[in-house]
Protein backbone atom coordinates (compact mmCIF):
# COMPACT_ATOMS: atom_id res chain seq x y z
CA UNK A 1 0.00 0.00 0.00
CA UNK A 2 1.24 3.61 -0.96
CA UNK A 3 2.32 5.42 2.17
CA UNK A 4 0.05 8.31 3.03
CA UNK A 5 1.15 11.25 2.89
CA UNK A 6 1.70 12.70 6.53
CA UNK A 7 -0.69 16.46 6.81
CA UNK A 8 2.21 19.11 7.78
CA UNK A 9 0.20 20.93 10.92
CA UNK A 10 -0.64 24.04 9.52
CA UNK A 11 1.21 27.22 11.07
CA UNK A 12 -1.34 30.14 11.94
CA UNK A 13 -0.93 33.69 10.81
CA UNK A 14 -2.51 36.76 12.40
CA UNK A 15 -2.17 40.01 9.99
CA UNK A 16 -2.83 44.15 10.84
CA UNK A 17 -3.00 46.09 8.00
CA UNK A 18 -2.92 50.17 8.39
CA UNK A 19 -2.46 53.15 6.22
CA UNK A 20 -3.78 52.85 2.32
CA UNK A 21 -4.61 50.85 -0.06
CA UNK A 22 -1.61 49.79 -1.34
CA UNK A 23 -0.85 48.19 1.68
CA UNK A 24 -4.04 46.22 1.46
CA UNK A 25 -2.75 44.80 -1.50
CA UNK A 26 1.11 44.56 -0.04
CA UNK A 27 -1.03 42.26 2.52
CA UNK A 28 -2.89 39.89 0.09
CA UNK A 29 0.54 39.09 -1.75
CA UNK A 30 2.50 38.50 1.84
CA UNK A 31 -0.76 36.04 2.57
CA UNK A 32 0.12 34.80 -0.53
CA UNK A 33 3.12 33.63 -0.20
CA UNK A 34 2.59 32.42 3.34
CA UNK A 35 0.41 30.46 2.27
CA UNK A 36 2.26 28.58 0.23
CA UNK A 37 4.57 28.52 2.86
CA UNK A 38 2.20 26.37 5.11
CA UNK A 39 0.35 29.11 6.92
CA UNK A 40 -3.51 29.49 7.52
CA UNK A 41 -4.90 32.61 8.48
CA UNK A 42 -6.45 33.37 12.03
CA UNK A 43 -8.14 35.65 13.71
CA UNK A 44 -7.24 35.20 16.91
CA UNK A 45 -3.63 36.76 18.11
CA UNK A 46 -3.38 34.35 20.82
CA UNK A 47 -3.73 31.52 18.74
CA UNK A 48 -1.09 33.13 15.80
CA UNK A 49 2.29 31.42 15.16
CA UNK A 50 3.04 34.31 13.98
CA UNK A 51 2.05 37.86 14.23
CA UNK A 52 2.57 40.64 11.22
CA UNK A 53 2.09 44.16 11.71
CA UNK A 54 1.97 45.94 7.63
CA UNK A 55 2.50 49.49 8.43
CA UNK A 56 2.23 53.41 7.72
CA UNK A 57 4.42 56.70 8.27
CA UNK A 58 2.45 58.86 6.62
CA UNK A 59 1.41 60.10 9.99
CA UNK A 60 2.80 60.14 13.62
CA UNK A 61 -0.93 58.49 14.93
CA UNK A 62 -0.46 55.39 12.31
CA UNK A 63 3.10 54.56 13.95
CA UNK A 64 2.10 55.12 17.53
CA UNK A 65 -0.63 52.78 16.86
CA UNK A 66 1.50 50.01 15.90
CA UNK A 67 4.22 50.89 19.04
CA UNK A 68 1.42 50.08 20.87
CA UNK A 69 0.19 46.43 19.94
CA UNK A 70 3.64 46.03 19.84
CA UNK A 71 3.45 46.72 23.45
CA UNK A 72 0.32 44.83 23.92
CA UNK A 73 1.77 41.50 22.30
CA UNK A 74 4.97 41.11 24.39
CA UNK A 75 3.36 38.60 27.13
CA UNK A 76 2.25 36.40 24.13
CA UNK A 77 6.09 36.21 22.90
CA UNK A 78 7.07 35.59 26.71
CA UNK A 79 4.58 32.96 27.27
CA UNK A 80 5.32 31.48 23.31
CA UNK A 81 9.07 31.89 22.73
CA UNK A 82 8.79 30.46 19.06
CA UNK A 83 6.02 33.07 18.23
CA UNK A 84 6.88 34.96 14.93
CA UNK A 85 7.05 38.91 15.10
CA UNK A 86 6.91 40.99 12.06
CA UNK A 87 7.08 44.47 11.10
CA UNK A 88 6.11 44.86 7.35
CA UNK A 89 6.12 47.94 5.38
CA UNK A 90 6.52 52.12 5.73
CA UNK A 91 7.61 51.93 9.10
CA UNK A 92 9.99 49.51 8.53
CA UNK A 93 11.81 50.97 6.05
CA UNK A 94 11.39 54.58 7.42
CA UNK A 95 12.61 53.60 11.59
CA UNK A 96 14.80 50.46 10.47
CA UNK A 97 17.32 49.00 12.85
CA UNK A 98 14.96 51.51 16.02
CA UNK A 99 12.49 48.97 15.71
CA UNK A 100 14.34 46.50 17.26
CA UNK A 101 15.43 48.54 20.02
CA UNK A 102 12.42 49.66 21.07
CA UNK A 103 10.16 46.31 20.77
CA UNK A 104 13.50 43.94 21.12
CA UNK A 105 10.81 40.51 20.98
CA UNK A 106 10.68 41.55 16.97
CA UNK A 107 11.94 39.19 14.98
CA UNK A 108 11.67 40.45 11.37
CA UNK A 109 11.56 44.00 10.14
CA UNK A 110 10.82 44.26 6.36
CA UNK A 111 10.37 47.18 4.06
CA UNK A 112 8.06 47.78 1.06
CA UNK A 113 10.50 46.84 -1.48
CA UNK A 114 11.83 43.46 0.44
CA UNK A 115 8.19 41.88 0.64
CA UNK A 116 8.43 39.02 -1.47
CA UNK A 117 11.07 37.77 1.47
CA UNK A 118 8.46 37.51 3.94
CA UNK A 119 8.60 33.54 4.33
CA UNK A 120 12.67 33.29 3.78
CA UNK A 121 13.75 36.03 6.17
CA UNK A 122 10.81 34.26 8.60
CA UNK A 123 12.74 31.26 8.70
CA UNK A 124 16.39 32.83 8.98
CA UNK A 125 15.19 34.50 11.96
CA UNK A 126 14.10 31.11 13.67
CA UNK A 127 17.66 29.20 12.02
CA UNK A 128 19.80 31.42 13.22
CA UNK A 129 17.67 32.97 16.56
CA UNK A 130 18.41 36.24 15.22
CA UNK A 131 16.30 39.05 14.23
CA UNK A 132 16.31 39.97 10.21
CA UNK A 133 16.20 43.36 9.13
CA UNK A 134 15.60 43.60 5.56
CA UNK A 135 14.90 47.92 3.79
CA UNK A 136 15.74 49.42 0.63
CA UNK A 137 18.94 52.16 0.54
CA UNK A 138 17.71 55.09 1.99
CA UNK A 139 16.48 57.69 -0.71
CA UNK A 140 16.92 61.49 -0.67
CA UNK A 141 15.07 64.39 -2.80
CA UNK A 142 15.41 63.80 -6.60
CA UNK A 143 17.48 60.56 -5.99
CA UNK A 144 16.75 57.38 -8.05
CA UNK A 145 19.12 55.32 -5.93
CA UNK A 146 16.94 52.97 -3.87
CA UNK A 147 16.06 48.61 -4.20
CA UNK A 148 12.87 48.17 -4.46
CA UNK A 149 11.42 44.59 -5.76
CA UNK A 150 10.47 44.10 -9.22
CA UNK A 151 6.33 44.18 -9.80
CA UNK A 152 6.88 40.53 -11.69
CA UNK A 153 8.51 38.87 -7.93
CA UNK A 154 5.38 38.95 -6.20
CA UNK A 155 2.69 40.87 -7.96
CA UNK A 156 1.19 38.13 -9.72
CA UNK A 157 0.62 35.46 -6.49
CA UNK A 158 -2.67 36.71 -5.17
CA UNK A 159 -4.70 35.51 -2.45
CA UNK A 160 -8.78 36.00 -2.43
CA UNK A 161 -9.42 35.18 1.26
CA UNK A 162 -7.94 38.67 2.57
CA UNK A 163 -9.71 41.02 -0.51
CA UNK A 164 -11.95 43.95 0.75
CA UNK A 165 -14.70 41.05 -0.59
CA UNK A 166 -14.26 38.30 -3.38
CA UNK A 167 -15.48 39.77 -6.43
CA UNK A 168 -13.35 43.67 -6.13
CA UNK A 169 -9.59 43.18 -5.70
CA UNK A 170 -6.85 46.61 -6.02
CA UNK A 171 -4.08 45.85 -8.63
CA UNK A 172 -0.97 47.85 -8.77
CA UNK A 173 -0.66 49.84 -11.85
CA UNK A 174 2.45 52.09 -10.41
CA UNK A 175 5.27 52.09 -7.30
CA UNK A 176 6.82 55.13 -5.62
CA UNK A 177 6.73 58.62 -6.05
CA UNK A 178 8.93 61.15 -7.28
CA UNK A 179 6.75 64.19 -6.55
CA UNK A 180 8.49 64.75 -3.34
CA UNK A 181 5.88 67.19 -1.71
CA UNK A 182 7.62 68.84 1.17
CA UNK A 183 5.46 67.51 4.17
CA UNK A 184 5.27 63.54 2.70
CA UNK A 185 7.79 60.56 3.51
CA UNK A 186 6.19 58.12 0.68
CA UNK A 187 8.63 58.88 -1.90
CA UNK A 188 11.67 57.97 0.76
CA UNK A 189 10.28 54.78 2.27
CA UNK A 190 8.35 53.60 -1.36
CA UNK A 191 10.92 54.64 -3.53
CA UNK A 192 11.19 56.00 -7.23
CA UNK A 193 8.02 56.15 -9.50
CA UNK A 194 7.75 53.08 -11.80
CA UNK A 195 4.87 51.84 -14.18
CA UNK A 196 4.36 48.39 -14.60
CA UNK A 197 4.37 47.09 -17.82
CA UNK A 198 0.60 47.11 -19.25
CA UNK A 199 1.23 43.00 -20.33
CA UNK A 200 1.73 42.20 -16.93
CA UNK A 201 -1.39 44.68 -15.47
CA UNK A 202 -3.58 42.89 -18.09
CA UNK A 203 -2.36 39.76 -17.57
CA UNK A 204 -3.14 39.89 -13.83
CA UNK A 205 -6.24 41.73 -14.28
CA UNK A 206 -7.46 38.51 -16.71
CA UNK A 207 -6.51 36.32 -13.71
CA UNK A 208 -8.63 38.22 -11.02
CA UNK A 209 -11.26 38.19 -13.51
CA UNK A 210 -11.42 34.01 -13.69
CA UNK A 211 -10.94 34.55 -10.10
CA UNK A 212 -14.87 36.09 -9.91
CA UNK A 213 -13.60 39.71 -9.49
CA UNK A 214 -15.96 41.85 -10.92
CA UNK A 215 -14.70 45.59 -10.00
CA UNK A 216 -10.76 46.29 -10.03
CA UNK A 217 -9.08 49.09 -8.69
CA UNK A 218 -6.13 50.31 -10.43
CA UNK A 219 -3.41 51.88 -7.83
CA UNK A 220 -0.98 53.96 -7.71
CA UNK A 221 0.10 56.85 -5.15
CA UNK A 222 -0.06 59.14 -8.29
CA UNK A 223 -1.87 56.61 -10.48
CA UNK A 224 -2.78 59.24 -13.71
CA UNK A 225 0.92 60.04 -13.67
CA UNK A 226 0.99 56.42 -15.49
CA UNK A 227 3.11 55.91 -18.31
CA UNK A 228 5.18 53.17 -19.34
CA UNK A 229 7.27 53.13 -22.30
CA UNK A 230 8.44 49.87 -24.52
CA UNK A 231 12.50 49.87 -25.68
CA UNK A 232 10.71 50.40 -29.16
CA UNK A 233 9.16 54.02 -27.87
CA UNK A 234 5.72 52.93 -27.77
CA UNK A 235 4.00 54.88 -24.83
CA UNK A 236 0.98 53.75 -22.51
CA UNK A 237 -0.54 55.80 -20.73
CA UNK A 238 -3.69 55.50 -18.02
CA UNK A 239 -6.26 56.27 -21.10
CA UNK A 240 -4.66 53.44 -23.22
CA UNK A 241 -4.41 50.97 -19.96
CA UNK A 242 -8.15 51.80 -18.86
CA UNK A 243 -8.46 51.32 -22.74
CA UNK A 244 -7.23 47.95 -22.63
CA UNK A 245 -9.24 46.65 -19.42
CA UNK A 246 -12.06 47.98 -20.62
CA UNK A 247 -12.33 44.68 -23.19
CA UNK A 248 -12.21 42.26 -20.34
CA UNK A 249 -14.84 39.61 -20.11
CA UNK A 250 -16.18 39.73 -16.59
CA UNK A 251 -15.11 43.09 -15.10
CA UNK A 252 -17.74 45.26 -14.78
CA UNK A 253 -16.30 48.19 -12.88
CA UNK A 254 -12.69 49.77 -13.09
CA UNK A 255 -11.48 52.33 -10.61
CA UNK A 256 -8.40 54.12 -9.94
CA UNK A 257 -6.63 56.14 -7.20
CA UNK A 258 -5.08 58.37 -6.34
CA UNK A 259 -4.54 61.13 -9.02
CA UNK A 260 -2.59 64.13 -9.24
CA UNK A 261 -4.03 67.62 -10.15
CA UNK A 262 -1.26 68.32 -12.40
CA UNK A 263 -1.50 65.09 -14.17
CA UNK A 264 -5.49 65.10 -15.07
CA UNK A 265 -5.04 64.82 -18.67
CA UNK A 266 -7.92 65.52 -21.12
CA UNK A 267 -7.27 61.87 -22.94
CA UNK A 268 -8.06 60.19 -19.01
CA UNK A 269 -10.84 62.60 -19.06
CA UNK A 270 -12.15 61.29 -21.86
CA UNK A 271 -11.55 57.37 -21.06
CA UNK A 272 -13.37 57.98 -18.12
CA UNK A 273 -16.33 59.55 -19.83
CA UNK A 274 -16.51 56.96 -22.81
CA UNK A 275 -15.93 54.14 -21.20
CA UNK A 276 -19.01 52.73 -19.54
CA UNK A 277 -17.06 50.17 -16.97
CA UNK A 278 -14.73 53.16 -15.61
CA UNK A 279 -16.31 54.51 -12.42
CA UNK A 280 -16.98 58.11 -12.75
CA UNK A 281 -15.48 58.89 -9.35
CA UNK A 282 -11.88 60.57 -9.52
CA UNK A 283 -9.82 61.00 -6.14
CA UNK A 284 -8.02 64.05 -6.44
CA UNK A 285 -6.56 65.46 -3.25
CA UNK A 286 -6.32 69.23 -2.92
CA UNK A 287 -4.68 69.31 0.17
CA UNK A 288 -4.69 73.43 0.58
CA UNK A 289 -6.77 77.01 -1.29
CA UNK A 290 -3.79 78.88 -0.42
CA UNK A 291 -0.91 79.55 -3.26
CA UNK A 292 1.50 80.42 -0.40
CA UNK A 293 1.27 76.61 1.53
CA UNK A 294 0.76 74.80 -1.86
CA UNK A 295 4.31 76.57 -2.60
CA UNK A 296 5.64 75.39 0.42
CA UNK A 297 4.42 72.05 -0.22
CA UNK A 298 5.86 72.01 -3.41
CA UNK A 299 2.94 70.81 -5.00
CA UNK A 300 3.48 72.44 -8.16
CA UNK A 301 -0.19 73.92 -8.99
CA UNK A 302 -2.07 77.09 -7.53
CA UNK A 303 -5.90 77.06 -6.21
CA UNK A 304 -6.78 78.93 -9.68
CA UNK A 305 -4.97 76.15 -11.66
CA UNK A 306 -6.80 73.35 -9.31
CA UNK A 307 -9.75 74.78 -10.20
CA UNK A 308 -9.33 74.72 -14.00
CA UNK A 309 -8.90 71.32 -13.73
CA UNK A 310 -11.85 70.51 -11.69
CA UNK A 311 -13.97 72.63 -14.16
CA UNK A 312 -12.76 70.54 -17.13
CA UNK A 313 -13.14 67.10 -15.15
CA UNK A 314 -16.50 68.17 -14.66
CA UNK A 315 -17.24 69.60 -17.90
CA UNK A 316 -16.33 66.19 -19.85
CA UNK A 317 -17.42 63.58 -17.36
CA UNK A 318 -21.09 64.52 -16.95
CA UNK A 319 -22.18 62.95 -14.06
CA UNK A 320 -18.86 62.64 -12.11
CA UNK A 321 -18.06 62.86 -8.47
CA UNK A 322 -14.94 63.96 -6.80
CA UNK A 323 -13.06 63.71 -3.66
CA UNK A 324 -10.26 65.39 -1.90
CA UNK A 325 -7.69 65.17 0.80
CA UNK A 326 -6.56 68.20 2.70
CA UNK A 327 -3.94 69.07 5.42
CA UNK A 328 -5.15 71.82 7.80
CA UNK A 329 -2.07 73.32 9.80
CA UNK A 330 0.60 72.92 7.59
CA UNK A 331 3.66 75.07 8.66
CA UNK A 332 3.11 78.74 8.56
CA UNK A 333 -0.39 78.22 7.69
CA UNK A 334 -2.21 81.55 8.76
CA UNK A 335 -6.18 82.29 9.79
CA UNK A 336 -6.15 83.66 5.96
CA UNK A 337 -4.65 80.70 4.67
CA UNK A 338 -7.01 78.68 5.98
CA UNK A 339 -10.16 80.89 4.92
CA UNK A 340 -8.68 80.51 1.15
CA UNK A 341 -8.94 76.69 1.81
CA UNK A 342 -12.38 76.60 3.51
CA UNK A 343 -13.25 78.53 0.18
CA UNK A 344 -11.79 76.29 -1.97
CA UNK A 345 -13.36 73.51 -0.41
CA UNK A 346 -16.50 75.00 -0.61
CA UNK A 347 -17.19 76.07 -3.95
CA UNK A 348 -15.09 72.35 -5.12
CA UNK A 349 -18.40 70.31 -3.87
CA UNK A 350 -16.26 67.43 -3.39
CA UNK A 351 -18.39 64.13 -2.73
CA UNK A 352 -16.03 63.67 0.34
CA UNK A 353 -13.05 64.58 1.62
CA UNK A 354 -10.48 63.25 4.06
CA UNK A 355 -8.92 66.02 6.03
CA UNK A 356 -5.71 65.46 8.38
CA UNK A 357 -3.76 67.28 10.42
CA UNK A 358 -0.62 68.07 9.91
CA UNK A 359 2.21 65.72 11.05
CA UNK A 360 5.44 66.52 10.50
CA UNK A 361 7.59 63.61 9.64
CA UNK A 362 11.47 63.13 9.99
CA UNK A 363 13.62 63.09 6.61
CA UNK A 364 11.27 65.05 4.90
CA UNK A 365 11.62 68.66 3.22
CA UNK A 366 9.03 70.36 5.50
CA UNK A 367 10.69 68.88 9.00
CA UNK A 368 14.18 70.74 7.80
CA UNK A 369 13.26 73.65 6.73
CA UNK A 370 10.16 74.86 8.17
CA UNK A 371 8.56 75.26 11.91
CA UNK A 372 5.24 72.85 12.96
CA UNK A 373 4.35 76.08 14.11
CA UNK A 374 0.09 75.89 13.92
CA UNK A 375 -0.34 74.62 17.36
CA UNK A 376 -2.93 71.74 18.11
CA UNK A 377 -5.96 73.01 19.29
CA UNK A 378 -6.00 75.32 16.02
CA UNK A 379 -5.11 72.16 14.07
CA UNK A 380 -7.92 70.52 15.56
CA UNK A 381 -10.46 73.52 15.16
CA UNK A 382 -9.34 73.80 11.37
CA UNK A 383 -9.99 69.93 11.38
CA UNK A 384 -13.69 70.35 12.94
CA UNK A 385 -14.19 73.35 10.44
CA UNK A 386 -13.24 71.47 7.21
CA UNK A 387 -15.32 68.81 8.32
CA UNK A 388 -18.55 70.60 8.78
CA UNK A 389 -18.34 72.23 5.66
CA UNK A 390 -17.83 68.95 3.71
CA UNK A 391 -20.50 66.81 5.82
CA UNK A 392 -23.20 70.25 4.80
CA UNK A 393 -22.21 70.10 1.51
CA UNK A 394 -22.25 66.10 0.58
CA UNK A 395 -25.98 66.16 2.39
CA UNK A 396 -26.98 68.76 0.23
CA UNK A 397 -25.68 66.64 -3.19
CA UNK A 398 -26.98 63.55 -1.33
CA UNK A 399 -30.31 64.64 -1.16
CA UNK A 400 -30.54 65.84 -4.56
CA UNK A 401 -30.83 61.45 -5.36
CA UNK A 402 -34.25 61.42 -3.60
CA UNK A 403 -36.68 60.22 -5.74
CA UNK A 404 -33.90 59.27 -9.01
CA UNK A 405 -33.39 55.47 -9.42
CA UNK A 406 -29.27 54.80 -9.24
CA UNK A 407 -27.75 51.39 -10.73
CA UNK A 408 -25.69 49.79 -7.27
CA UNK A 409 -22.64 47.28 -7.79
CA UNK A 410 -23.70 45.14 -4.58
CA UNK A 411 -20.72 44.66 -2.16
CA UNK A 412 -22.61 42.21 0.49
CA UNK A 413 -24.48 42.87 3.61
CA UNK A 414 -24.20 46.45 4.65
CA UNK A 415 -22.13 46.22 8.35
CA UNK A 416 -23.09 49.97 8.40
CA UNK A 417 -24.70 50.82 11.95
CA UNK A 418 -26.82 53.76 10.19
CA UNK A 419 -29.75 52.28 9.50
CA UNK A 420 -32.81 53.54 7.13
CA UNK A 421 -35.40 55.22 9.05
CA UNK A 422 -38.41 52.98 9.44
CA UNK A 423 -36.96 49.41 8.43
CA UNK A 424 -35.93 46.69 10.83
CA UNK A 425 -35.98 44.10 8.54
CA UNK A 426 -32.78 42.00 8.76
CA UNK A 427 -30.94 42.10 5.31
CA UNK A 428 -29.54 45.32 4.65
CA UNK A 429 -27.37 45.10 1.76
CA UNK A 430 -24.67 47.85 0.29
CA UNK A 431 -22.70 48.63 -2.75
CA UNK A 432 -21.78 51.87 -5.05
CA UNK A 433 -23.46 53.52 -7.44
CA UNK A 434 -20.72 54.57 -10.84
CA UNK A 435 -19.76 57.55 -9.41
CA UNK A 436 -18.63 56.04 -5.89
CA UNK A 437 -22.03 56.87 -3.64
CA UNK A 438 -22.80 54.38 -1.44
CA UNK A 439 -26.23 53.29 -1.23
CA UNK A 440 -27.99 50.96 1.42
CA UNK A 441 -30.86 49.12 0.82
CA UNK A 442 -33.08 45.95 1.97
CA UNK A 443 -32.76 42.58 -0.37
CA UNK A 444 -31.49 39.43 -0.16
CA UNK A 445 -27.78 38.22 -0.05
CA UNK A 446 -28.11 36.77 -3.41
CA UNK A 447 -27.82 40.13 -4.86
CA UNK A 448 -23.85 40.34 -3.62
CA UNK A 449 -21.52 40.74 -6.77
CA UNK A 450 -25.00 41.78 -9.27
CA UNK A 451 -25.50 45.09 -10.51
CA UNK A 452 -28.90 46.35 -8.78
CA UNK A 453 -31.49 49.23 -9.60
CA UNK A 454 -32.66 51.19 -6.39
CA UNK A 455 -35.08 53.70 -5.89
CA UNK A 456 -33.40 56.49 -3.40
CA UNK A 457 -35.56 57.69 -0.76
CA UNK A 458 -33.78 59.00 1.80
CA UNK A 459 -29.88 60.41 2.44
CA UNK A 460 -27.16 60.86 5.06
CA UNK A 461 -23.86 62.87 4.39
CA UNK A 462 -22.10 59.69 3.79
CA UNK A 463 -25.19 57.01 2.05
CA UNK A 464 -27.86 56.95 -0.12
CA UNK A 465 -31.07 55.14 1.03
CA UNK A 466 -33.52 53.27 -0.93
CA UNK A 467 -35.26 50.00 -2.34
CA UNK A 468 -35.39 47.54 -5.15
CA UNK A 469 -36.87 48.95 -8.28
CA UNK A 470 -39.37 47.32 -10.84
CA UNK A 471 -36.86 44.69 -12.67
CA UNK A 472 -34.03 45.50 -10.31
CA UNK A 473 -31.08 43.05 -11.04
CA UNK A 474 -28.86 43.12 -14.21
CA UNK A 475 -27.76 39.38 -14.11
CA UNK A 476 -24.68 38.91 -16.80
CA UNK A 477 -25.68 36.80 -19.56
N1 LIG B 1 0.74 65.01 7.75
C1 LIG B 1 -0.59 64.96 7.56
N2 LIG B 1 -1.15 64.43 6.47
C2 LIG B 1 -0.34 63.93 5.52
N3 LIG B 1 -0.62 63.36 4.34
C3 LIG B 1 0.55 63.02 3.75
N4 LIG B 1 1.60 63.36 4.54
C4 LIG B 1 1.05 63.95 5.65
C5 LIG B 1 1.60 64.52 6.83
N5 LIG B 1 2.91 64.59 7.02
C6 LIG B 1 -1.97 63.21 3.81
C7 LIG B 1 -2.16 63.88 2.45
C8 LIG B 1 -2.23 62.72 1.51
C9 LIG B 1 -2.86 61.68 2.37
C10 LIG B 1 -2.71 60.26 1.91
O1 LIG B 1 -2.24 61.83 3.63
O2 LIG B 1 -3.38 64.58 2.47
O3 LIG B 1 -3.00 63.00 0.34
FE1 LIG C 1 3.22 62.08 -1.07
FE2 LIG C 1 2.90 64.10 -2.83
FE3 LIG C 1 3.76 61.68 -3.70
FE4 LIG C 1 1.22 61.98 -2.89
S1 LIG C 1 2.19 63.05 -4.64
S2 LIG C 1 2.62 60.28 -2.31
S3 LIG C 1 1.41 63.48 -1.22
S4 LIG C 1 4.85 63.06 -2.30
Amino acid sequence: MADEPTAQPSKKLYIETVGCQMNVLDSELVVARLRDDGYVLTDDIDQADAILYNTCSVRQHAEDKIYSALGRIKHLKRKKPELSVGVLGCMAQKDQGSILKRAPHVDVVIGPGQLGRVPELLAKAKADAKPQLAVSLARTAGSREHVTSSFDSYDADREPAVRPSPFQAYLRVMMGCDKFCTYCIVPSVRGPEQSRPPDSIVAEARLLALQGVKEITLIGQTVNSYKHRTPDGRITRLSDLLARLHDIDGIVRIKFITNFPNDMTDDLLQAVRDLPKVSRYIHVPAQSGCDAVLKRMKRMYTAASYDEMLARLRETIPGSSVSSDFIVGFCGETDESFEKTARLLERSRFKNSFIFKYSPRTGTKADGLFADDVPEDVKRRRNHILLDLQTAISLEDNRAFIGREVDVLVEGPSKSTTRKEGWDGPDQMTGRTACDRIVVFPGPESLTGETARVRIDQASAVTLFGGLADGAVERPA
